[in-house]
């Protein structure tokens, strides 16, 4: 991929109208759900995280759709407002699976909007590249180990997808936007970048230290896919769920052009850490 390809015009019609033409037009309402048996329903009652799942869903819609209206190009503002939509809909198809499961009724709260939908639209967006990145891998094992019957894991497989459009999106976008910026102010930018970056490792350093000592350290926004791998407790070891993280990642990023940058902060530090696994023999260590 040439470097100089990245912040044209035309990089950014390829990473707006891939985005908006792989979108999937499903209705949350009209989902066919499948049949559980007593033991799968028990198991998705038991899940402590739906209201937070929600919650995160709506903060994160409601962040996106905030940039829509300071988005002055057209195509921009139309692949935004669409993931705006998408965020909204991934909220919406949990509360209709809840509804119709019969499980608790989910306990919505999200932050209030901040006065600056640039800077939110950054966090959100590192966020979803880190939760992303672990939502994929955790998922794959879910299937594996048959967490929930198949049919239910596939209604459920165009949310993970879209997230890898949405950290596709995004990370484009910031190429995008630092390119469009004087050569004096790009440094401000990936300052900018590297701060909202730095914000969402913090959350999840904090997390995984409450998560290690067996405490809740009451964060409920930006680190709940470490919260969720805790909840599943899927019984593979750190090696095994660190390859499957990078597997799946690359797997539902290859679908798209080329040209393309992808995510490659978090990626980069779980190929470090599964390369300290692998050296170690971490394969087995939970197992
Ligand atoms: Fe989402
Ligand atoms: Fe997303």
């Amino acid at each position: 991929m040439s470097r100089t390809f990245i912040g044209t015009d035309e990089h950014k019609e390829l990473f707006c109208r891939q985005f908006i033409d792989t979108h999937d037009p499903y209705d949350p309402k009209k989902t066919p759900w499948p049949e559980l048996s007593g033991d799968a329903l028990e198991r998705l009652r038991g899940m402590p995280f739906w209201s937070e799942a929600i919650s995160t869903e709506t903060e994160v819609a409601k962040k996106v759709e905030a940039l829509v209206p300071v988005q002055t190009d057209p195509l921009l503002r139309e692949a935004i407002a669409l993931q705006g939509f998408e965020e909204e809909r991934h909220a919406n198809l949990l509360a209709e699976m809840l509804r119709h499961y019969q499980l608790a009724e989910p306990t919505v709260s999200f932050d209030p909007l901040g006065p600056d939908p640039y800077w939110g639209f950054l966090r959100t967006g590192y966020g979803e590249c880190f939760d992303s990145f672990f939502a994929f891998g955790l998922f794959s094992l879910a299937r594996e180990v048959e967490l929930f019957p198949k049919p239910l894991i596939d209604v459920l497989e165009p949310v993970v997808q879209e997230e890898a459009r949405h950290i596709l999106f995004f990370v484009n976008w910031v190429a995008w936007e630092r390119a469009q910026q004087p050569w004096y102010a790009q440094p401000i930018h990936a300052g900018r970048c590297g701060l909202a970056m730095g914000a969402q490792v913090w959350t999840r350093i904090k997390t995984a230290a409450g998560l290690a000592m067996g405490g809740d350290d009451g964060e409920e926004e930006d680190d709940f896919m470490l919260g969720v791998q805790e909840a599943l407790d899927i019984s593979s070891s750190p090696a095994k769920v660190v390859a499957t993280c990078i597997r799946e990642n690359d797997a539902r990023l290859a679908p798209f052009d080329d040209r393309l940058l992808r995510p490659k902060f978090v990626p980069g530090l779980a190929r470090i850490a599964a390369a300290i696994l692998g050296a170690r023999g971490g394969l087995g260590v939970r197992d």
